[in-house]
C-alpha cells in the first residue's frame, strides 16, 4: 500500500470504550441527539454527551436565560431535562437508534442521587458511560459544589466508580477551583475513566436599558470561543498531572481550535456552543480531522498529536 492510499483510523479509547473518532458534542448543548438529525447524520461523531439528567424532571430557570456575549454566550438554564425515568422510558429508545457511543451527564444534590441515576442507568444498559456534573451544590455539605471540594469530589467519583463498574465514569471539572490539576488527580485516584474540561465560566451580563433582560442583569455560565484560552490552559495543567483520557472542549468551533486542544493534551473534543453557531460544525470539524490527517500522511491520532509537536 503506498502512502497515498492511507486510511487514516481515528479511533480512540475512553477507558474501555473505544470511540470512532475524536469528535464529540458537549453536555446541554445537543440536546438528546436527534435535534441536530435534521442537518447530518450524527452516528457519525465519536460519542454525544446528553443534557444534564437529574432524579425529577426539572423545567430549569424561567427565560431570558440565554444571552449573547463578546465572542460567547451567557446561559442559565438550569439543568432543565425530564427526570430520570422519563429519559429513561421515552429517550434511551430514542437514542439508542443512534449508531455512536451516548454517554448520560448526571446530576445531583447529594452523593446518593448521583449513585441513584447512574445505578439505573447501568441496570437498563441504558447508555455506555456516564459523566459526573460535578459543578452542582451538594446540599448535604452547605451547598458547596462538588467539584470544588478535594474531599466530597473523591467521594462522590469512588462511590459512583464502585456502583457502576465497569461501565466507565468521566469526571466533568469546574474551571472555578484554584488548583484543576489536583482536582483532575484525586478524580483519576478515586477510579475515573477520563476527565472533562472544561464546564462554563460563572459570569454576568448587564442590560441596564433593559431592551433584552427585564431584570437588567443575568447570572449564568460563560462558554464559546472567549472562554477558549482558558480551557486551553487548564486542559495543558490537567494533561501534566494524569494518564487518564482528557475530552476537552471551550469554544472549539473549527478543526483549528480543536488542533490546539489535541496539542494541550486532550485526547478527545467536544463542540459545545459551536453547535449554536454553526449547527454542522461536528460534522465540519470531523470531516476537516480527516483531510488533515490524510493530507499529512498521518496514520492516527496518535501520530496527529506527536505532528502537531514537530510538524515537518
Ligand atoms: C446551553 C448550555 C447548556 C449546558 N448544559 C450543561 C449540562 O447540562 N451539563 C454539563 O455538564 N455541562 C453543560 N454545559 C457546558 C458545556 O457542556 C461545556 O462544558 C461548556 O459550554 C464549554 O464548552 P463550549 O465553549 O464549547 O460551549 C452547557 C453549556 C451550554 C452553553
Amino acid at each position: 500500500m503506498t502512502n497515498s492510499t492511507i486510511k487514516p483510523d481515528l479511533s480512540v479509547r475512553l477507558g474501555r470504550l473505544v470511540l470512532k473518532n475524536p469528535v464529540t458534542v458537549a453536555s446541554g448543548t445537543f440536546g438528546f441527539g436527534s435535534e441536530y438529525a435534521e442537518f447530518y447524520d450524527v452516528s457519525e461523531l465519536g460519542a454525544i454527551f446528553t443534557k444534564a439528567i437529574t432524579i425529577d424532571e426539572r423545567t430549569g430557570n424561567p427565560p431570558p436565560r440565554i444571552a449573547e456575549t463578546p465572542a460567547g454566550m451567557l446561559n442559565s438554564i438550569g439543568l432543565q431535562n425530564p427526570g430520570l425515568e422519563q429519559f429513561l422510558k421515552e429517550i434511551v429508545p430514542e437514542i439508542k437508534k443512534i449508531n455512536t457511543v451516548i454517554i448520560a451527564n448526571v446530576a445531583g444534590n447529594c452523593v446518593e442521587d448521583y449513585v441513584r441515576i447512574a445505578s439505573r442507568l447501568v441496570e437498563e444498559n441504558a447508555v455506555d458511560a456516564v459523566e459526573l456534573n460535578v459543578s452542582c451544590p451538594n446540599v448535604t455539605e452547605g451547598g458547596i459544589e462538588f467539584g470544588k471540594s478535594e474531599k466530597i469530589l473523591a467521594e462522590l467519583t469512588q462511590q459512583v466508580v464502585s456502583h457502576v463498574t465497569p461501565m466507565p465514569v468521566i469526571v466533568k471539572l469546574t474551571p472555578q477551583v484554584t488548583d484543576i490539576a489536583r482536582m483532575a488527580k484525586i478524580a483519576e485516584d478515586a477510579g475515573a475513566s477520563a476527565i472533562s474540561l472544561i464546564n462554563t465560566l460563572p459570569a454576568m451580563v448587564v442590560d441596564w436599558r433593559r431592551e433584552r433582560l427585564h431584570n437588567g442583569e443575568l447570572l449564568g455560565g460563560l462558554s464559546g470561543p472567549a472562554i477558549r484560552p482558558v480551557a486551553l490552559r487548564l486542559v495543558k495543567e490537567v494533561a501534566q498531572s494524569v494518564s487518564i483520557p482528557i475530552i476537552g472542549m471551550g469554544g472549539i468551533c473549527t478543526l483549528e481550535d480543536a488542533l490546539q486542544f489535541f496539542y494541550v493534551g486532550a485526547e478527545v473534543i467536544s463542540i459545545g456552543t459551536g453547535n449554536f453557531i454553526n449547527p454542522t460544525a461536528p460534522h465540519d470539524i470531523l470531516t476537516a480531522l480527516r483531510e488533515f490527517l490524510h493530507q499529512h500522511q498521518l496514520p492516527n491520532i496518535t501520530a496527529l498529536r506527536k505532528y502537531l509537536h514537530s510538524p515537518e
